[in-house]
């Protein structure tokens, strides 16, 4: 196969950046180019400088080239719980998001469920995430069948809970081991698969289940571990019923060994000072779900304060309690929640966030995240006028920081022109 050489205007992430005008931390590129060989990206410099002879050349200008968006938290079931209105967490959960999660003891449904999710992340620009199956192994199997066949780097992991649910939706502390060292087994570094290893959340797991818990995350430490924590207040009022030992919601985790540098934590909005302090000494990742806090009515998480206690973060739209696939609203969410405590991130960190960010909170940064050469060509390329309100609003725009406020205010899946997948255009 030829080269597959990308041109266009390129933006990737070095650093974390300090604030609006940290132009050390990142690399722009007002002509660029990015070779592709192989799936992988084989060179990334100003466009003049390539050898062009033999190569294919797709010409982007004037569009921005970018890493492909990375979402930390979602369950692909939920695509048609998503819209669904007038609740909070414990009611949403039991009125719509377990009955339609029941429909995933059927193959077929997983199937054609799992292939609608890929494709929508595709076509908002999304390449890898953390995903929730269901409690059903043939969820698990469809997600990770579904994303080989596109050749998309996603984290999954079959959920594990054995109470708090219709009956339909409950496994068993053994089977709940079984099955997900089953999955683990065939699925885990197959390809551009990782296994999470998902036990729902601390009410929907009883303590031998969290025991079973902990033994699969010993037994398999290059897993992942995605769960919640702390989201709602009456969901954490019940989870100190649930564990009167655990000092707080975080310690029920730490009790069973769930802590660590692979742990993911999916809200963690209302923290004691001590569970912020604990999750920044293992290395824990917070993960912000803007959308779906929102929505549910859950709270404001704090992101100047988990930083401050040097807490790893993460961000994520949790459809289907989040109302967006797209990481450009996600980010756009996220930035007027924060608004609200009075905190605001600026452009160039939100961009950061949504790709070498996420990148480095899931460990994969030597993979994705970057348009370093070496690095897989997922890639995103984003069209800052794709709609005439954008095109106005982009008349009056003098820097890199302003188009990305545009791009992350206005913008949507209309305004992903292309999605690479391992180098292969897929929107
Ligand atoms: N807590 C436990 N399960 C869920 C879920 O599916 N969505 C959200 N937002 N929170 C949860
Ligand atoms: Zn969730």
């Amino acid at each position: 196969m030829p080269d597959l050489i990308l041109r266009g205007r390129v933006l990737s992430f070095r650093e974390e950046p300090a604030g609006y005008d940290d132009t050390a931390s990142f690399r722009y590129i007002e002509d660029g180019g990015i070779r592709i060989r192989d799936g992988r990206i084989a060179e990334c410099a100003d466009f003049s400088t390539l050898e062009t002879d033999g190569a294919e050349i797709v010409d982007h200008r004037p569009h921005l080239i970018v890493p492909g968006f990375i979402d930390a938290h979602a369950h692909y079931p939920q695509m048609q719980v998503i819209a669904s209105w007038g609740a909070k967490l414990l009611d949403w959960l039991e009125k719509y998001t377990f009955p339609e999660e029941t429909k995933f003891s059927d193959p077929d449904h997983c199937r054609r469920i799992a292939g609608y999710f890929l494709d929508t992340l595709t076509a908002h620009g999304t390449t890898t995430a953390a995903v929730y199956c269901t409690v059903h192994p043939q969820s698990a199997e469809a997600f990770f069948a579904a994303a080989e066949e596109r050749n998309m780097a996603m984290i999954a992991g079959k959920v594990m809970m054995d109470r708090h649910a219709p009956e339909a939706l409950c496994d068993a502390p053994q089977s709940s081991y079984d099955d997900t060292t089953a999955l683990i087994g065939k699925w885990h570094g197959k390809g551009r698969a990782h296994y999470a290893i998902t036990p729902r959340f601390a009410i929907t797991s009883t303590p031998e289940q969290m025991e079973m818990a902990e033994a699969l995350v010993r037994e398999n430490p290059g897993c992942y571990l995605q769960t919640h924590l702390s989201e709602n207040k009456a969901e954490i009022e019940l989870t100190r019923e649930l564990y009167p030992q655990a000092r707080d919601y975080f310690d029920v985790y730490e009790k069973y060994g769930l802590l660590g540098e692979r742990s993911l934590f999916g809200h963690a909005i209302h923290l004691t000072h001590r569970e912020r302090d604990r999750m920044a000494e293992t290395g824990s990742v917070a993960v912000y779900c803007p959308t779906s806090n929102l929505f549910l009515g859950s709270g404001l998480y704090d992101e100047a304060g988990l930083k401050e206690a040097g807490v790893r973060r993460a961000i994520a739209t949790d459809v289907g309690g989040g109302t967006n696939y797209s990481m450009l609203r996600t980010l756009d969410e996220g930035y007027k929640a924060l608004q609200l405590r009075g905190q605001n991130i600026d452009p160039l960190r939100s961009f950061y966030w949504a790709s070498l960010g996420n990148a480095r909170a899931l460990k994969l940064e030597d993979r994705i995240g970057t348009l370093e050469p070496g690095t897989d060509a997922d890639i995103t390329v984003l069209d800052s006028r794709a709609t005439d309100v954008m095109a106005l609003r982009m008349e009056t725009v003098k820097s890199l920081q302003e188009e990305l406020f545009v791009l992350q205010t206005l913008g949507d899946d209309r305004a992903v022109a292309e999605t690479y997948i391992a180098g292969h255009p897929a929107k």
